[in-house]
C-alpha cells in the first residue's frame, strides 16, 4: 500500500500538469518555463514508477501505452457529424442569409458565431465523468474509426477534463473539433522524413491525417499534432444554449478554441470577417480554407434543422482553392544565373482560385524523387500567395502503369557539359561559365532594378546579344556601340542612345547594388548592402576569410564559404578585374557613408508605391542616410514610409504599435536629400522597362 503522502503527491503533481496544460494550450499564457514543467513530469513518472498500482489512465504520464492496432475498430455516432453547405462568394452568403431570415422572421435578431475553417481533420472526442473515453474520425459522418489510442497522444487534448467554475463535470460530453498541423511544423516535419528516406506528405492536412491513422500510436506520438475545439455532440449533465457558450464553456473544461473566433450581431460584419481573413490567410499559422458561420442560438439552430446532412443553421464561406490537380505532362529543365538545373513542371492547363497554371516548380531532384513524382501522374499543384506555383506530390493511386519516373539529365540541357552534384547538396549544375544560359540570366539579374537597374535591356534583347557573341560575360556590357543593336527590333537611335546611358551610369552604381548584382549564390540585397557598409570596397570583400565574415551579424558557415569560394574562383576574379577596367566603380562612394547620416540607427519600412523613385531607391536613399530598412513592420520600426496602395496589414500594424507614418514628401525631407539617381517616375515607360519583370514563365527560369 501507497503511503498516503505519496497519493496525495501524485494527486497534486497532476493538478498542477493539467493547470500548466491549460495555461499553456488554451489561455496561452503559461507562467512555468518548459524546464519547471518537465521536472514535475519527471517527478510523477519517478513516483508512477516506484507505484504502478497508483496509475491511471488519465494521468498526464499515460498518453502513450496501448501496443500497436491490428486495424482500427468502427464507431457508430450518436449523432451524425454533419458536413457544411458552401458559399463561394459573398453573393452566396448573402443568400442563405436571407432564406435563414426569412425561415426565422424578418423581425427575429440573429446572431453568427465565425470561426476559421481550418483544413485539418475532423474528430469526435467523447468524455464520461470527466475522462477521455473514445476518440472517433468522421469517417462518411456516422461511422467513423477508434482513433482513441492516437487522439490521446496529442498534447492539447486533455486525458481528463478540468472542473469548470462550478466544479461539476459533465456525466457525458463529446467534444468535436479539428486536429491539425501548423504549417511551419508540417514543413519540419516534411524536411525530417525526407532526410530519413520516408515518405513526404503533400499538404498539412495529409499529414496530419496520416499521422492520425498510424497503427502504432509511437508514431503519432512523435507528430507535431493540434487540436482545436469547435463544438458538441451528445451532452449530458449541463444544458448549453448558444455556439458562443458553447466554446465558452469548452475553453473552461480545458480544450483550446481558436482565439480568432467571433460573435457577430449582423450579416455585414459578417461579411467582414471573411473578407478579412481571405486577404489575411497567408498570416495564419495554419491553413485555413474558409470561415465556417454558424447561427449562434441552438434555439434557433433547432428550428432551421438539417438538410440532406448539411445544417441550414451554418455554412463555410469558402476562399479560393490554392490547391488543384492536373496532369503532369513533362518535366523540362531550365539553366539559372548559377548554372543550377531547375526543373520544371509542364502542366495540363488547370484553373487554381481565378488563375490559370500551366507550369510549376520542381525544386530539385531529390525533390522529385522523394515524392516519387513521375512524368503522367496526376499532380497536385500548389499557388500561394506571391509565390511561384510548385507541384506538391502525386496522387499515386489514379497511376495506370503508363507513368515515367524522372532522372536530371546528366549534361546540360543548353551547352551539353557533363552536369555536377556536389556532395551534401540538393542542386545540380551546369559547371559552364560561358554556358550561353548562364550568360543571359547573369546579364538579366545584372540590369534587374535591385541590382545596376540599367533600365531598357532584358531578356530578349540580352539573349540577342549573347546569341550575336557580343556580350561572353556582364563586363561585356560596358563595351556595348550603338552598332550592337543594330537590327534589333524596337531599337531606334533615341532607344539605344538611353540604353548606352543607363548602361554607363550604372558604373558608379553604390557598392551594395555591385555586391548584389555579381549574384554570388546566397547573397541577396540585404546581405550586400550589409557586406557593402561593412568591406566598402570588392576586393576587400573578396580577400575576406569565413573566420572573418563569421564575425558578421547574420552570416552564418554555409553564406560564409559560398562568398569565399565565389571570389577563390579564378573566372569570378577575373571579371572583376575586367569590370574595374571599363570602369566599374567597386569602392564604396562618398554617398555610401552608413552610421552617421539623419536616419542613423532606425529602422524604416516601405509600403506603396512611391511617385518619385522605386523602392529600391527609396531603399538606397536609406541606407545612405544612415538607416536600415526593414521588410515587416514589428515593434523594432521606427517610420512607415508610406506610398499609393499602401498594404493593409503593414499599415494596420503601424497604426496599432503607435509608429509614425511618412509620406513621400516628409521622407525626402527626413533624408535631407533629392535622390542624386532618381530617374523622374514618368521615363520609366514600358517600352524602356525591362522585360524581364514580365510573366511568370519567365520568372520561373530564374534562380529564385
Ligand atoms: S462545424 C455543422 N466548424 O469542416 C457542423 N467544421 O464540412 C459541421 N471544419 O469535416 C462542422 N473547421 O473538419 C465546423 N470551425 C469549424 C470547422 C469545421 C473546420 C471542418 C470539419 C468538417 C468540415 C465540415
Amino acid at each position: 500500500m501507497a503511503p498516503p503522502e505519496i497519493v496525495a503527491r501524485i494527486e497534486r503533481l497532476r493538478e498542477q500538469i493539467r493547470e500548466h496544460n491549460y495555461r499553456y494550450y488554451v489561455l496561452d499564457a503559461p507562467i512555468i518555463s518548459d524546464a519547471e514543467y518537465d521536472a514535475l513530469m519527471r517527478e510523477l513518472r519517478e513516483l508512477e514508477a516506484a507505484y504502478p498500482e497508483l496509475i491511471t489512465p488519465d494521468s498526464p504520464t499515460q498518453r502513450v501505452g496501448a501496443p500497436p492496432a491490428e486495424r482500427f475498430a468502427k464507431v457508430r455516432h450518436r449523432e451524425p457529424m454533419l458536413s457544411l453547405a458552401n458559399a463561394f462568394s459573398v453573393d452566396d452568403l448573402r443568400a442563405w442569409y436571407e432564406r435563414i431570415r426569412r425561415l426565422l422572421g424578418a423581425e427575429t435578431a440573429i446572431a453568427f458565431v465565425v470561426e476559421p475553417k481550418i483544413d485539418g481533420l475532423a474528430i469526435a472526442i467523447t468524455y464520461e465523468d470527466g475522462r477521455l473515453v473514445l476518440a472517433a474520425t468522421r469517417g462518411d459522418g456516422f461511422t467513423g474509426e477508434d482513433v482513441t489510442a492516437n487522439v490521446r497522444t496529442v498534447p492539447s487534448v486533455p486525458l481528463a477534463l478540468r472542473p469548470p467554475a462550478d466544479g461539476r463535470l459533465p456525466r457525458l460530453i463529446e467534444v468535436r473539433g479539428e486536429i491539425y498541423m501548423r504549417i511551419a511544423d508540417f514543413e519540419r516535419l516534411n524536411e525530417q522524413q525526407a532526410h530519413a528516406g520516408e515518405k513526404v506528405f503533400a499538404n498539412p492536412r495529409n499529414a496530419a491525417a496520416g499521422s492520425l491513422r498510424q497503427l502504432d500510436s509511437r508514431i503519432t506520438a512523435s507528430r507535431p499534432l493540434r487540436f482545436f475545439a469547435y463544438g458538441v455532440g451528445p451532452v449530458e449533465g449541463v444544458t448549453l444554449r448558444s455556439q458562443w457558450e458553447t466554446l465558452a464553456y469548452l475553453r473552461e473544461l480545458g480544450f483550446p478554441v481558436n482565439p480568432d473566433i467571433r460573435r457577430l450581431e449582423d450579416i455585414e460584419a459578417v461579411i467582414a470577417y471573411c473578407q478579412e481573413w481571405m486577404s489575411r490567410r497567408d498570416q495564419l499559422p495554419y491553413e485555413a480554407d474558409g470561415v465556417v458561420v454558424k447561427v449562434d442560438s441552438f434555439a434557433q439552430q433547432r428550428e432551421l434543422g438539417v438538410v440532406a446532412r448539411e445544417p441550414r443553421w451554418a455554412i463555410a464561406f469558402k476562399f479560393p482553392a490554392r490547391e488543384a490537380t492536373t496532369r503532369l505532362l513533362d518535366i523540362v529543365v531550365n539553366v539559372g544565373r548559377t548554372g543550377r538545373l531547375n526543373p520544371n513542371a509542364i502542366l495540363e492547363p488547370v484553373n487554381i482560385g481565378g488563375v490559370t497554371v500551366s507550369n510549376a516548380t520542381l525544386h530539385n531532384e531529390d525533390y522529385i524523387v522523394s515524392r516519387d513524382i513521375r512524368i503522367g501522374d496526376r499532380v497536385i499543384v500548389k499557388r500561394a500567395g506571391d509565390v511561384i506555383p510548385q507541384v506538391v506530390g502525386p496522387i499515386p493511386e489514379v497511376r495506370t502503369g503508363a507513368e515515367r519516373p524522372w532522372r536530371m539529365p546528366s549534361a546540360c540541357p543548353v551547352c551539353g557539359t557533363p552536369v555536377v552534384r556536389r556532395p551534401g547538396e540538393a542542386d545540380t549544375y551546369c559547371p559552364n561559365r560561358a554556358c550561353p544560359a548562364q550568360t543571359v540570366r547573369l546579364i538579366e539579374h545584372w540590369v534587374s532594378q535591385g541590382a545596376m537597374d540599367i533600365v531598357g535591356l532584358g531578356e530578349r534583347q540580352a539573349r540577342l546579344l549573347v546569341e550575336r557573341g557580343l556580350i561572353q560575360d556582364v563586363a561585356d556590357l560596358y563595351t556595348l556601340t550603338p552598332a550592337s543593336f543594330a537590327g534589333i527590333e524596337g531599337y531606334g537611335p533615341k532607344r539605344i542612345q538611353n540604353v548606352l546611358q543607363a548602361i554607363e551610369a550604372s558604373k558608379q552604381r553604390p557598392l551594395a547594388r555591385l555586391i548584389f548584382a555579381l549574384g554570388i549564390p546566397n547573397v541577396g540585397s540585404t546581405l550586400a548592402a550589409k557586406l557593402a557598409e561593412h568591406y566598402r570596397s570588392l576586393d576587400a570583400l573578396a580577400n575576406a576569410s569565413v573566420q572573418e565574415l563569421l564575425a558578421i551579424e547574420g552570416i552564418g558557415p554555409h553564406v560564409a564559404e559560398s562568398i569565399v569560394a565565389f571570389f577563390a574562383d579564378p573566372d569570378n576574379r577575373a571579371l572583376i578585374e575586367k569590370l574595374k577596367r571599363v570602369g566599374v566603380r567597386t569602392e564604396a562612394g562618398p554617398e555610401e557613408t552608413p552610421r552617421d547620416g539623419p536616419l542613423a540607427g532606425k529602422t524604416l519600412v516601405i509600403t506603396g508605391t512611391l511617385a518619385g523613385m522605386t523602392r529600391e531607391e527609396a531603399a538606397d536613399l536609406i541606407r545612405r542616410a544612415g538607416g536600415k530598412v526593414g521588410s515587416s513592420v514589428t515593434r523594432k520600426t521606427d517610420y512607415l514610409v508610406v506610398g499609393a496602395e499602401p498594404g493593409s496589414a503593414k499599415l494596420e500594424k503601424a497604426r496599432q504599435l503607435g509608429i509614425p507614418l511618412l509620406d513621400e514628401q516628409a521622407f525626402l525631407r527626413l533624408v535631407g536629400e533629392q535622390p542624386a539617381e532618381a530617374l523622374p517616375r514618368a521615363e520609366r515607360t514600358p517600352e524602356t522597362m525591362p522585360a524581364s519583370d514580365a510573366t511568370q514563365a519567365d520568372q520561373l527560369r530564374l534562380d529564385v
